[in-house]
């Protein structure tokens, strides 16, 4: 077995809440000197496009990084969003850190408020409707992405999705097949109806969509910042539609929203540096341990082909994501996370592997599994400037076109993060997780998340990814890492490759067609694993500096993304 190398290097939770009144200073960038270079990976062309010309512009990777969000926002309101929340690594030149814009729960959410009279989960109730949204978290962490790390100015990055708003945009087949397969969910709320389904209908491929409400609202939003969505108008709008649609958000929760800057979870693995959130988000958690595992194990000298292989992911991540049972938000839960991912519990996971027989998840912690839903209503951005920063930036609104609500008179949809929270002992979420009481709803905490942004450097190459997905996100971020910093794969290679997932519970292994053939499935098989055929498993966008300096971008071909670099 070779040696571990496996080193978490911060354990300590820290952390900058941002006051209401104060804001840290804007960092300087002696390393940034607007060169016009860059590489975007992103979900959608105009997305893409918009974050170039910022690059071009003179901009940052983070001024890049925010103009890219928000045209998603315009351009795949399914998951681009100003009513989710997300998170961002961000790496400017040796510095790194990451911020933390998820969603809270409002201030009037309690413990139980998703069970019924019978104390049984209200159906849909976390999913569908007002209860289901989060206080949104994007307006305030696009805007402080900006403010510690933009050079050019804000209006200028908010300009491009204004533009595609206000001027119109062409609705992708991919847009259209989205509004189709949620329109039960959209016909639900007239004023959402009224926007997404025009005519009873979803719009056509190819046609030119003007979005005049939301293109207000960036206009505001360009000239005032978060404050213009946070206060005043549109916050009012914000608790009205949650009001009537049965949520309890209210302009108070909107005004006291603050996202955090965390230092980022680092630790090395096969030789690499990498950097990954850290709670609320699980992601970090689940690729350390995992990696940490693996390089234990001496998966980087196993036959790339065959069983071995595919049996240490899923015999790993079962163990990740039972763990994965004990976090919730940092300011609430007990668990002691330095443990769960320091030197000796890793080794003695590792140790607890058989190599030739699967280990029921049953006998690693109790719970029932179900389906996982395909809703992947996440999307996922990197950014690189030519100046050496990259940010890696991960921004959902949970299930697609999130909870169905639509703001009128500001344009845009609210998410239905509520239901990350565990609303019912153990009842497994949109994503078939079951999680612990450390992630029961609160007043203002935060629900985990298994968002994974990442940055992995090792010398002077540097690797930015991460994926939409829900629970598949770390297994598909880590599969993709470990093709190019174990197997060296070119990036296209290691971003299209077909992929497993396995969460623990459901006791299972999730395959996409062409991951495994017919004798290693039956070797599987053969060691115990129950296996269920997906068509998908996360959706990849990377981008890389190699050591000479050149950028490669990649978005995944498993979804209408698009990737480029400036100069193209
Ligand atoms: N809403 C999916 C996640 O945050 O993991």
């Amino acid at each position: 077995m070779r040696p571990a190398h496996f080193i978490v290097l911060f354990l300590v939770p820290a952390t900058l809440i941002l006051p209401s009144c104060a804001r840290p200073a804007r960092v300087s960038h002696p390393a940034i000197s607007p060169t016009g270079a860059g590489a975007v990976a992103c979900a959608e062309a105009a997305a893409r496009d918009a974050g170039l010309g910022i690059l071009r512009s003179g901009g940052s990777a983070a001024d890049a990084a925010v103009a890219v969000a928000l045209a998603l926002a315009v351009v795949q309101p399914n998951a681009g969003n100003l009513g989710g929340g997300g998170f961002a690594v961000v790496r400017s030149g040796e510095a790194i850190t990451t911020l933390d814009f998820r969603e809270t729960a409002p201030r009037a959410a309690s413990h139980d408020m998703f069970l019924g009279p019978d104390g049984k989960a209200m159906p849909g109730a976390s999913l569908v409707g007002g209860l289901a949204a989060g206080v949104p978290g994007s307006p305030s962490g696009l805007f402080e992405l900006h403010h510690r790390h933009g050079v050019l100015p804000w209006r200028t990055v908010v300009e491009p999705a204004l533009r595609l708003a206000r001027d119109g945009f062409t609705v992708s087949q991919r847009l259209h097949d989205a509004v189709e397969w949620e329109r039960d969910l959209l016909a639900r709320f007239p004023e959402t109806a009224a926007v997404w389904l025009p005519r009873g209908k979803p719009p056509e491929p190819g046609s030119v969509m003007k979005l005049p409400e939301l293109a207000a609202t960036l206009a505001a939003y360009a000239e005032r910042g978060p404050e213009a969505i946070m206060s005043g108008p549109v916050a009012a709008a914000v608790a009205s539609a949650s009001r009537d649609h049965g949520g309890v958000l209210t302009t108070a929760d909107l005004r006291d929203y603050r996202p955090v800057w965390r230092e980022p979870l680092r630790f090395r693995a096969f030789g690499w540096e990498v950097a990954s959130m850290r709670l609320p988000s699980s992601g970090g958690f689940i690729l350390a341990q995992g990696l940490g595992m693996l390089e234990r194990l001496g998966w980087a000298g196993l036959p790339r082909a065959g069983v071995d292989r595919l049996h240490l992911l899923a015999e790993v991540w079962r163990r990740a994501y039972a763990d994965r049972f004990l976090l919730g938000d940092p300011a609430r839960m007990t668990a002691d996370v330095s443990r769960l991912l320091g030197p000796a519990w890793i080794a003695e996971r590792a140790a607890g592997i058989d190599r030739a027989r699967a280990t029921p998840s049953a006998q690693l912690h109790p719970g029932s599994g179900n389906e996982i839903s395909e809703a992947a209503a996440t999307t996922h951005l990197s950014v690189a400037d030519g100046a050496g920063e990259m940010v890696a930036l991960t921004s959902t609104l949970n299930g697609w076109f999130g909870c169905g609500v639509y703001v009128k008179g500001a344009g845009f949809l609210l998410n239905n993060e509520m239901d990350d929270f565990v609303i019912a002992p153990g009842r497994p979420n949109l994503f078939g997780l079951v999680q612990g009481e450390a992630n029961s709803v609160a007043p203002g905490a935060r629900m985990l998340s298994s968002m994974c942004p990442t940055i992995a450097w090792r010398g002077d190459e540097t690797i930015a990814l991460g994926s939409p997905g829900g629970s598949r996100i770390p297994t598909a971020t880590m599969q993709v890492l470990l093709d190019l910093i174990v197997d060296r794969d070119p990036l296209r290679v290691a971003v299209d490759r077909p992929r497993i997932h396995h969460q623990w519970l459901p006791d299972e292994i999730s395959a996409e067609p062409g991951a495994l053939d017919g004798t290693t499935r039956a070797a599987l098989e053969g060691r115990g694993h129950a296996i269920r055929d997906v068509e998908q498993i996360g959706e990849v966008s990377v981008v890389r500096r190699l050591s000479g300096g050149e950028l490669e971008a990649a978005a995944d071909a498993r979804g209408p993304g698009a990737a480029g670099r400036t100069g193209q």
